[in-house]
């Protein structure tokens, strides 16, 4: 992987990257799309990191879905595909992290510890062995575009991190490979995030600003779903992820929710426009 990109490099193309973990849908591949649009080069990684598991998360069960996931990247024109073994990124005896402490502990990484720090040591690794010029994530993992925003700030990386929109489902669940394990019942009561998310911003739009106020009218929002039990509600700055007393500088509204046993997350960006 490290020859074939250097070699894209070398003769002076630009290389755009997007790493996954596989199980693709629409929102992988709109950050494919966004890749291929930008740079000459477009190289995936797909990869199911347990450095970002914990011990009672989903490691085992997540959905591995590789031969679906070429045929879907080699149809929209993928370039190159690295999909490295466990043995491969973390060979016996391996003792380097990448933390960017602060950041780690927000959001996610307050429900999830450990979640981030294994997130920032395989994006940096992967980020070495490609050395893109681009690399490409979502924003429905906003917390973890914060970081990784953060991690190429300080380590000084040549990368631009470009994060491209949330896609959604018709009825406006955000794409997630965990909605593979929702029921049709879970199915219907997941878009309570989106609710959730879009009563706030109309709130916003009808004039409030005050962040505990609109956390509150989220919160009642997944209240209302029995079917879901709210792990955050958060109204916070999108890149320091600290929570802002009102949204008149626009904020980053995040919700995560368990429906079942399933842990979703969903965000909106707010902006308030002056009245
Ligand atoms: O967003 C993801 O799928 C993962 O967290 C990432 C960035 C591929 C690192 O494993």
């Amino acid at each position: 992987m490290k020859a074939a990109c250097r070699q894209v490099t070398r003769i002076g193309k630009t290389l755009g990257f997007v790493p996954t973990m596989g199980a693709l849908h629409e929102g992988h591949l709109s950050l494919v799309r966004a890749s291929k649009a930008r740079c000459d080069v477009t190289a995936v990684s797909i990869f199911v990191n347990p450095l970002q598991f914990g011990p009672a998360e989903d490691l085992d069960k997540y959905p591995r879905t590789m031969e679906r996931d070429t045929a879907l990247l080699e149809q929209l024109g993928a370039d190159l595909l690295f999909t490295p073994a466990v043995e491969e990124m973390y060979p016996a005896g391996a003792q380097t992290y990448v933390l960017v402490e602060g950041l780690s502990n927000k959001l996610d990484g307050a429900s999830r510890p450990g979640h981030f720090r294994g997130v920032a040591t395989v994006v940096a690794k992967l980020f070495e062995i490609v050395r893109p010029d681009f690399a490409f994530f979502g924003q429905k993992d906003a917390a973890q575009a914060a970081v990784l925003r953060k991690l190429v700030n300080d380590l000084d990386m040549d990368v631009e991190v470009v994060v491209c929109p949330i896609v959604r489902e018709s009825d406006g669940l955000a794409m997630s490979s965990r909605n593979a394990y929702l029921t049709s019942e879970q199915r219907q009561q997941a878009l309570v995030l989106y609710r959730s998310l879009l009563r706030v911003q109309a709130a916003v739009d009808h004039g409030e600003r005050d962040s505990a106020k609109l956390i509150e009218i989220g919160k009642q929002v997944i209240a209302n779903e029995s079917g879901a039990k709210l792990d955050y509600f958060a109204i916070v700055d999108p890149d320091a992820l600290e929570l802002v007393a009102d949204v008149s500088c626009g904020a980053l509204v995040a919700v995560a929710a368990y429906v079942g046993a399933t842990r979703l997350i969903d965000n909106i960006l707010v902006t308030a426009s002056s009245r």
